[in-house]
């Protein structure tokens, strides 16, 4: 009984000490994402561009970004999960949710949170392609290019970051963090 209740405390001890260090404030995401917005307004000038959020990490900048563009938009979500530990990818892609819409003769622009080793998005961009989209673009919050292992085609970064990691505006830690208005890192954490 004694032993059951030193682990857990040993357990709060540990969330306790978890913190969590701003890297980019609310104030630097916004103001990026407002120039990304006007960017992609102007390259896709005259045309509607399909917006791919990639679930989950990508919902709060697929939203905040679609309200900063000025051209007709259109949305759809697509949930892949690769296969890993949690803090790394293991290069084995899994959609667990596919669009609800053909991409087929669409203007479309992938919509990720981060791109890391690039390992899922380098999968993903295969498989939209041989759906025949007029367009293929990809738009991605953060960036750490250090981590790349696959070669991916960036059109759109927010930021490139260091090789840390990182949570909030949609990122998670074991799906923890999401919800932070800014882009920290998680310390404290074995
Ligand atoms: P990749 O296949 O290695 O490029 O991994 C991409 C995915 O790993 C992202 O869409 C995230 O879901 C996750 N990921 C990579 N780095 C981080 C990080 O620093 N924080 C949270 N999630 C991350
Ligand atoms: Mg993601």
């Amino acid at each position: 009984m004694q032993v059951i209740v030193d682990k857990r405390k040993v357990v709060e001890d540990k969330k306790m000490a978890e913190t969590v260090r701003v890297l980019l404030s609310e104030a630097d995401v916004d103001k990026r994402i407002e120039e990304l917005g006007r960017k992609i307004s102007e390259d896709y000038a005259g045309k509607h561009v399909h917006l791919i959020c990639i679930l989950k990490g990508g919902v709060f900048f697929m939203c905040e970004l679609a309200k900063r563009i000025s051209i007709p938009v259109s949305m759809d979500f697509m949930c892949v999960s690769s296969y890993g530990d949690g803090t790394a990818s293991s290069g084995v892609v899994r959609i667990a949710k596919d669009l609800d819409e053909t991409i087929e003769g669409k203007d479309v622009l992938i919509v990720e949170d981060i791109i890391d080793s690039g390992r899922t998005l380098s999968y993903l961009i295969e498989v939209l392609k041989k759906r025949n989209p007029s367009s293929l673009q990809l738009c991605t919050l953060l960036d750490k290019p250090d981590r790349r292992v696959c070669d991916v085609k960036v059109d759109y970064v927010g930021f490139n970051i260091p090789d840390e990691f990182v949570v909030g505006y949609g990122l998670d830690y074991a799906q923890k963090y999401r919800n932070l208005p800014y882009i920290g890192v998680v310390e404290g954490v074995e």
